[in-house]
């Protein structure tokens, strides 16, 4: 039976395609259309899915009749009218039953099912679904069960996107920069803030004095050095998300963790959560966020654990992958692009839509910013062998494969490309089995230089998704004058 997973008509669309156990197909809408965080489906995503079979069935992400009395009860009267689940597909011609399932459901069920455990406590949270905004789950063999939640508008997730607006950047899409712009402030407005927003934590209770809905533009408009404005939002939300998992590991004997929705993208407060050791393992799946919900919500409606191999779900770039000669401009010290094999499902890009480099050297940033276009203050990630990393970074974790959490560099004068302001590296950690090609690309570059990590950062055009296909990635190519393998 082939069931597609929906996750689409809000801020960043997807779709999956399932057979029985198998992931067969995952993605972004936004690689297809070339639109960053495109709400919608297109044509050239349905007829790529359509490439593994035709649907049996439809899963939605979530339940439009809920969302649409949330909505109405917020004032949100306009947003009322759109149309969604049936409706909505009925554009890209699906004619197979749909079924839906609720946004905090499909995020737990995300983590749930393709995670290594039988057995987990797992933690929803987001800014918002339908009314759920902080969710515990339990998850043992096929029942997935809700512990405890939090309702609209009582969001930790609302208060962040509504700080990232507060910062001049965009909510719902830009909560990641305001994470690295904390590394440059002081919290210092962390209790004027918490004072200001929060009426109650008592974990798990998170109450909020107002609806911040709209935004916080109008907050304390004399404060203008945004680096502690973003310092001082991070370190409120890490300290809440600490007291959520501390209540949970005490109100449970679960050893195992799941974190998902779109909080679970904050790499710095993952690192915090792993550090108080509460939990022997952890897993967040690399796309947390509601573009992971098409994945979640067929397994929400399925109720079986998934075989998750790896994150490389997407559009395939079929060509032979060139290690020597990769290694050897790599070797020369040239930024080289990667566009090779399935696209990664999630906003990361872990080695086969990536541009590489040799992390040391004091002007490796500055020339990848050259290619990159972006804030100065922003560092790349490094790729490392996974038997290394414990010898280059003071890992929160044993492994991390999908650069979810960060770690302390231990010798930062040797990788400032790498470095953040505060030392810290967002790490990929790679094993032989998670990519074998780039595993032994590594493994060549630590042989012949002695260095067992690369400079791994997305590819793509400024403003643009992840390169999709090979024309995508041609593009770059003539845009940057770089080499891609
Ligand atoms: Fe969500």
């Amino acid at each position: 039976m082939i069931i597609y997973g929906i996750s689409a008509n809000e801020h960043d669309a997807s779709l999956a395609v399932v057979r029985d156990e198998d992931i067969l197909f995952a993605s972004n809408a936004e690689r297809y259309s070339r639109k960053k965080n495109d709400p919608h489906l297109n044509e050239a995503l349905v007829a790529d899915a359509r490439a593994y079979g035709d649907p049996d069935l439809i899963v939605w992400y979530e339940k439009p009749l809920l969302k649409r009395a949330r909505k109405l009860w917020a004032g949100q009267h306009k947003d009322v009218l759109r149309t969604d689940g049936s409706a909505y597909l009925r554009r890209f011609m699906f004619d197979a039953p749909v079924r839906y399932v609720g946004h905090h459901e499909s995020h737990a069920a995300a983590g749930f099912f393709t995670s290594p455990f039988d057995k987990a406590a797992i933690l929803v949270v987001d800014a918002i679904g339908e009314w759920d905004t902080i969710s515990a789950w339990e998850g043992c063999g096929r029942s997935l069960k809700k512990f405890w939640s939090q309702r609209y508008p009582h969001s930790l997730g609302l208060l962040y996107s509504a700080f990232t607006q507060r910062v001049g950047l965009k909510p719902n899409e830009e909560e990641y920069i305001v994470m690295g712009m904390a590394a440059y402030g002081k919290p210092i407005y962390r209790d004027l803030i918490w004072e200001e927003f929060v009426a109650r934590f008592d974990p798990p209770y998170f109450v909020l004095k107002e609806n911040v809905h709209r935004g916080v533009r109008w907050w304390r408009p004399e404060l203008q050095d945004r680096e502690n404005i973003a310092a001082s939002i991070q370190k409120l939300t890490e300290e809440v998300l600490v007291g959520l998992v501390r209540w949970f590991a005490k109100s449970t004997s679960h050893r195992n963790l799941i974190l998902t929705g779109g909080l679970a993208l904050n790499c710095v407060a993952n690192s915090q959560i792993a550090r108080e050791g509460l939990f022997q393992n952890i897993w967040i799946p690399p796309n947390p966020g509601d573009a992971g919900s098409s994945i979640g919500a067929v397994a929400a409606h399925t109720r079986r654990h998934l075989n998750w191999v790896h994150p490389y779900l997407g559009y395939n770039i079929d060509r032979p992958f060139d290690i020597d000669g990769a290694l050897t401009a790599l070797k020369a010290g040239k930024v080289i692009g990667i566009a090779n094999g399935r696209a990664e499902f999630g906003p990361r890009a872990l080695g086969n839509r990536s541009l590489l480099t040799d992390p040391r050297g004091r002007f490796t940033k500055d020339r990848v910013n050259l290619i990159k276009k972006r804030e100065l203050f922003r560092p790349f990630a490094p790729v490392i062998m996974a038997e290394h990393a414990d010898q280059y970074f003071d890992m929160p974790v044993k492994t991390s494969p999908y650069m979810q959490f960060v770690a302390s560099v231990r010798h930062p004068e040797l990788f400032p490309a790498i470095s953040h302001y505060d030392n810290t590296a967002r790490v990929q950690t790679l094993t032989y089995d998670q990519h074998p090609k780039l595993y032994r690309l590594l493994e060549s570059f630590h042989r012949e230089t002695g260095c067992p990590m690369l400079l791994n950062t997305s590819l793509n055009i400024k403003g643009e998704p992840l390169v999709n296909n090979w024309s995508d990635a041609e593009r770059f190519a003539t845009q940057w004058g770089v080499k891609i393998f």
